[in-house]
């Protein structure tokens, strides 16, 4: 392939070492994945216990993204400052806090409280495995290293809806029943200790990162890990750090200002990536899929298989993308997402928009999929997972960790990640009063968001495949 002609010869460019780094810093995904999707089987038996009514658990829920928020912008800043690892510690403990203080809350207060915890440790997950996994992999297999993040997000939904239903299970089948003296619901939480203390164990076996090293002047430590991770080229490669970093000086805010304006135009690439990501509705399938599908009139069990079938399907699809980015790029990737995403949502608008409604009890109306038009959406919001896992949701987060260059990597990815959280805050917080409007408006609203992301894709998104970090200047 045309990528690696110029490097030293694809086979012996890299050792396997650096899949074993990759994939413990990858960890990190698994735990923002669990965190976000294990309060799903929860939340119903929690506003139960805690007496809380529909807007107060509605908060409980989204404030973990506004810890995400605050969690990404500020890990991108410490990880500048603190190193790649330390920030990997740090989310460890953030994890094991809130799952020991979500299991075990007296109520609504702390419970909000431990939520957010939680968060700002998925927010520094959320930049510290691209951030590291750039920059510890050769610039042939970058691609793939980073969408092992993307493969274990995706990993930790699906194991946290299954840890759900097996607690659930285990307890009699509901969460509000009392198992091993607490009630099930609790234990949901209380199971994230155990890959949140496995991650930060995980995190004392690997090397800080080169890049980061560099930026003390610890060339030595720099070229040791180098050599563990290329087998060649180690000496071009830390004359050419050596050249694009600041010795002893900490990015800040002011670093990624333009001359003229706010940010510099790839701070700009990097924020409306994470934007995109969010608008097109992914996590309107993965949060409220139940309702969803009850909506359109499937049954709670079938509700629970069809939200089954889609995480495995995202799953897969991940293993595809992994296969293509560095091969046909990542430009190419996102285009092709964005092409199937504009259609499967469009014609999810087009089915809601035809269906007739029917009033429900609460006074609000849901629109009734008859005949082909059920199995229809169905499909069409499968297809959609799988154009959106093989492109946006692995090569977003492939791009933010090596778009920027090695003087404002950290800071910059912090604020790009920091967009996509308060993104997927406005999309999740929205889409039940867009629903109340019509389910055809809220897909109406993302089939645009997938067409505007092609036109930028095509228009603004430089391809990184193949290119060193050096290189992004
Ligand atoms: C990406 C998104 C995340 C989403 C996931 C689902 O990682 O950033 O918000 O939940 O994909 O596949």
């Amino acid at each position: 392939m045309s990528q690696t002609r110029d490097l030293p010869s694809e086979q012996g460019y890299y050792t396997s070492k650096v899949v074993q780094l990759a994939t413990v810093a990858a960890l990190g995904g698994f735990l923002f994945g669990f965190d976000t999707a294990v309060i799903n089987g929860a939340v119903d038996a929690m506003r139960d216990d805690f007496g809380m009514g529909a807007g107060l658990t509605g908060f409980t829920v989204s404030s973990a993204l506004l810890g995400c928020m605050a969690g990404a912008y500020g890990a991108g800043r410490l990880a500048d400052r603190w190193g790649r690892l330390r920030v990997m510690f740090l989310a460890s403990a953030l994890f094991t806090i809130s799952a020991l203080g979500s299991g075990l809350a007296f109520g609504p207060v702390d419970m909000i409280l431990w939520r957010v915890v939680g968060g700002l440790g998925v927010g520094a997950a959320s930049v510290i495995a691209p951030a590291y996994i750039a920059e510890i992999s050769p610039a042939a297999i970058r691609g793939r290293m980073g969408s092992l993040q993307q493969l274990a997000i995706v990993s930790g939904i699906f194991v946290a809806l299954l840890s759900d239903y097996a607690i659930a299970t285990a307890a009699g089948g509901s969460a509000n029943e009392l198992w091993l003296g607490l009630e099930a619901w609790r234990w949901m939480f209380i199971t994230e200790v155990v890959p949140a203390v496995a991650y930060g164990l995980l995190a004392t076996t690997i090397p800080e990162s080169p890049r980061y090293l560099m930026h003390l002047d610890e060339e030595e430590k720099a070229r040791n890990i180098l050599r563990q991770v290329l087998k060649g080229g180690v000496d071009e490669r830390i004359k050419e750090i050596r050249r694009t970093i600041l010795r002893d000086r900490h990015t800040s805010l002011s670093d990624l200002r333009a001359p003229k304006g706010w940010f510099l135009p790839i701070v700009w690439i990097g924020i409306a990536l994470s934007v995109f990501q969010q608008f097109v509705g992914i996590n309107v399938i993965f949060y409220y899929s139940t309702t969803l599908w009850r909506a359109v009139g499937f049954t709670e069990e079938d509700a629970l298989q069809q939200t089954v079938i889609t995480s495995v399907t995202n799953i897969v699809v991940t293993v595809v993308a992994i296969a293509l980015i560095d091969r046909i790029g990542r430009r190419r990737l996102l285009t092709i997402g964005s092409a199937g995403m504009f259609l499967s949502l469009g014609t999810m608008a087009v089915i809601f928009s035809q269906a007739p409604l029917t009033t429900n009890p609460d006074g609000s109306t849901s629109p009734v999929l008859e005949g082909a038009a059920g199995p229809a959406a169905l499909v069409a919001a499968n297809l959609f997972v799988v154009f959106f896992g093989m492109s946006w949701g692995p090569a977003v987060w492939v791009l933010l960790g090596e778009m920027f260059n090695n003087r404002i990597r950290g800071t910059a990815l912090g604020v790009a990640a920091a967009a996509q959280w308060a993104a997927n805050f406005l999309i999740s917080t929205t889409f039940p009063s867009m629903a109340a409007v019509g389910l055809w408006f809220a897909y109406g609203f993302y089939t645009l968001a997938a067409l505007a992301s092609l036109f930028f894709v095509l228009k603004f998104v430089p391809e990184t495949k193949g290119r060193e970090l050096e290189d992004m200047e």
